[in-house]
């Protein structure tokens, strides 16, 4: 099964420096749009504590167990996603499940790079801030993403950025722009956070995000954790089993998934920290009830306007805007690296070439995405807008039924030796057995129930 060609192709393999670099990467997928969009405008929308205590259970219960999966079936293969499940399994038939995994890296990225786009023209304008004074935000919005061109040009400047970085490399790029950009995004999230909490009367805005309510938690309110969850930390669509594929042999697998997840939920806690004090601020300091708006329209319309309210808002507006830049790049980086790897490894092209081909597959997915705002905003999928399904689908379903396949196929088609061997380094690390067994429960039996569960329940 495994040809020369691809001990080859093993031999010339990048990998990450040490574990610092593990880590900020992968951390650096995690972290990005859905930590600060999503997550927060969900905790507040669905029961503040209690959510998060609900994704908590998920992540440990569900979502990690597939974190340290997918993570572990990269290092074991040491392949791209296409390659990963054949090479495995010794069967060149599971090779399906990589073309699945790329097919979700299309999906996926054909709206986030069109968000990214947003986000460029939005950190650019926010140098200028005070040219928007008075105007309204969501008809400004609306006119922007519904517009031919501007933002396509925009999501091509995004994907430009992307592709600088992919093409110098695993170690020379992902791994040292992720090193300087994670320091980056924690510290800005935290100033912009303190900014935030030291306004008057944004202690409402702590009660909106963390006052428990119990009764909103329901199967569909369920489903949206677990899919926020994945979403967020990466998982199912063979992202981070490539960025696996690129970690040394001594690297403790399920102590860096966990840290990497930690830091993940942190991320996304800030920037709830930051976002929903300041609105609820400047709502109490215009005596109105403040307008939370879902999804983009938070961070687009909802924050330009209350920067523009706030004093030294400028400022902060420049900042949570590169802060959301970054943090949209350090993970789209991590599937464009996925499609750049199948092409270096499966087509033998040059990873500058890889890198164009890949950046252009995106920039006319990312157009049709974009013009559903716009000229193709009649065409309805399920009832929903092309840009709408393609979240739908990717977040809710793909990375959903990407995590499930990746939980059986560990646990039901590999032997459980070799998920144990793998998590503790053949026995080198001294992690007890009772823990790696806990998790081999975890993955074979309670991820697959839960994920099915839970999907059966909302579709019901
Ligand atoms: N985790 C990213 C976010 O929270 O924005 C999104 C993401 C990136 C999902 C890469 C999946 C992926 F493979």
């Amino acid at each position: 099964m495994a040809s020369k060609d691809f001990y080859k192709i093993n031999a010339v393999r990048e990998k990450f420096a040490g574990r610092f670099g593990v880590i900020v990467a992968m951390s650096g997928s995690a972290i990005g749009l859905g930590n600060m969009w999503r997550f927060p405008y969900m905790v507040g929308q669905n029961g503040g504590a209690a959510f998060i205590l609900l994704y908590v259970v998920m992540l440990l219960l569900i979502s990690l167990p597939v974190f340290i999966t997918e993570y572990m079936l990269g290092r074991r293969s040491r392949s791209n996603s296409f390659r990963a499940f054949g090479k495995l399994s010794g069967k060149k038939v599971w090779n399906f499940a990589g073309i699945l995994c790329i097919l979700t890296s299309f999906c996926m990225m054909s709206f986030y790079c069109v968000v990214g786009g947003w986000t460029v023209k939005y950190m650019l304008e926010s140098f200028t801030l005070n040219m928007a004074q008075g105007a309204d935000f969501s008809i400004r919005f609306n006119e922007f993403i519904s517009s031919p061109v501007s933002p396509i040009a925009y999501t091509a400047i995004f994907l430009v950025l992307n592709a600088v970085i992919i093409c110098a490399g695993v170690r020379k790029g992902i791994e040292r722009f992720s090193k300087i950009m994670m320091l980056v995004l924690f510290a800005i999230i935290i100033l912009v956070t303190v900014r935030s909490l030291a306004l008057p009367g944004s202690v409402d805005g702590l009660k909106f995000l963390f006052k428990p309510d119990f009764s909103k938690i329901d199967s569909s309110v369920m489903m949206s954790a677990l899919g926020q969850s994945f979403f967020s930390i990466s998982i199912g669509g063979g992202a981070i089993l490539t960025y696996g594929s690129y970690v040394r042999d001594s690297e403790n697998i399920v102590s860096s998934s966990a840290v990497v997840v930690g830091l993940d939920t942190l991320f996304a806690i800030f920037a709830g920290m930051a976002i929903f004090p300041a609105i609820f601020a400047i709502a109490n300091m215009n005596g109105t009830i403040p307008e939370i708006e879902a999804g983009p329209g938070l961070v687009f319309i909802t924050l330009p306007y209350i920067f523009q309210k706030m004093p030294l808002g400028g400022i902060i507006s420049v900042l949570f805007f590169f802060n959301l830049l970054m943090a949209a790049v350090t993970s789209s980086i991590s599937q464009m690296e996925e499609f750049v790897a199948f092409l270096l490894e499966e087509c033998k092209l040059k990873r500058v070439t890889a890198t164009i081909i890949a950046s252009t597959v995106y920039v006319i997915c990312g157009t049709v995405c974009s013009l559903s705002f716009g000229v193709l905003s009649d065409v309805s999928i399920l009832g929903n807008s092309i840009f709408d399904f393609m979240d739908k689908l990717t977040s809710n379903v793909m990375l959903t039924c990407g995590g499930l396949f990746i939980v059986l196929f560990a646990s039901w088609i590999l032997k459980k030796e070799d998920f144990i061997d793998e998590l503790s380094n053949h026995g080198s690390l001294g992690i007890p057995l009772w823990l790696l067994n806990v998790l081999f429960i975890l993955v074979r039996f309670v991820a697959p129930v839960g994920i099915i569960a839970i999907f059966l329940s909302n579709i019901l």
